[in-house]
């Protein structure tokens, strides 16, 4: 099964997980207000990479953004593009891949994405094109963690991949329960990353 064809098989069920579908109003309350925390003024054009079902890019849409998510799996942008439609919400869908985006260059204020780099096979390179995708002054904002399970990301290794690009990495640890519909037993953080 090549990686495309295991997420589509996840996507039917993807949303049920709490921190996924956002259906609880607290997880996402707690999810809007972080990313509003985050996220420049809007309108800003918001690039959300390996977005899924497209939970945050409809957050951010809903904020007023110009949104548009990438992910190659056609059956997560089905769910999203529903969710959209069902929301009355503007967000363009592009099916590809997210290590090399199909998007324009300095089209972008942020590239946001959500537990995507870690399952990328080369993440330095990854950084270094969604970096290109940023206009000046624009902003990485990475959602990543190291699962007990073992997979993902610690936060010293994103710091070492931005700092590597000739990044700065501002790391806030994300402990808060809302956030992901109980108590965590792992590491997650928000990365906010800016060109030194
Ligand atoms: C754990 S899910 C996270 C989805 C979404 N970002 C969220 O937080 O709800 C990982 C997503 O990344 C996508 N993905 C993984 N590798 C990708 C790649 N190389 N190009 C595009 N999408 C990718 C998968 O299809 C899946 O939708």
């Amino acid at each position: 099964m090549s990686d495309a064809a295991f997420w589509d098989a996840e996507a039917e069920a993807f949303d049920e997980s709490a921190d996924h579908g956002l259906r609880d109003p607290v997880v996402r309350e707690a999810w809007r207000s972080l990313l509003g925390g985050v996220l420049p003024s809007a309108p800003s054009d918001v690039a959300d990479l390996g977005c899924g079902t497209g939970s945050l890019a409809l957050l951010a849409a809903a904020a007023g953004h110009r949104v548009t998510g990438v992910d190659f799996a056609p059956r997560m942008l089905e769910q999203a593009a529903r969710k959209a439609a069902a929301a009355d919400l503007p967000v363009s869908w592009v099916l590809g891949d997210a290590s090399a985006p199909p998007l324009p260059d300095g089209g972008f204020d942020v590239v946001l994405e959500r537990h995507v780099l870690w399952a990328l096979p080369d993440a330095a390179a990854a950084i270094v094109a969604w970096s290109r995708l940023l206009r000046p002054g624009g902003a990485l904002v990475l959602i990543e963690g190291r699962w007990w399970t073992g997979a993902g990301l610690r936060a010293d290794d994103v710091r070492r991949l931005l700092e590597a690009a000739g990044r700065t990495a501002e790391i806030e640890s994300l402990p808060d329960p809302g956030l992901w519909g109980g108590p965590l037993r792992d590491e997650r953080y928000l990365v906010v990353s800016r060109t030194r």
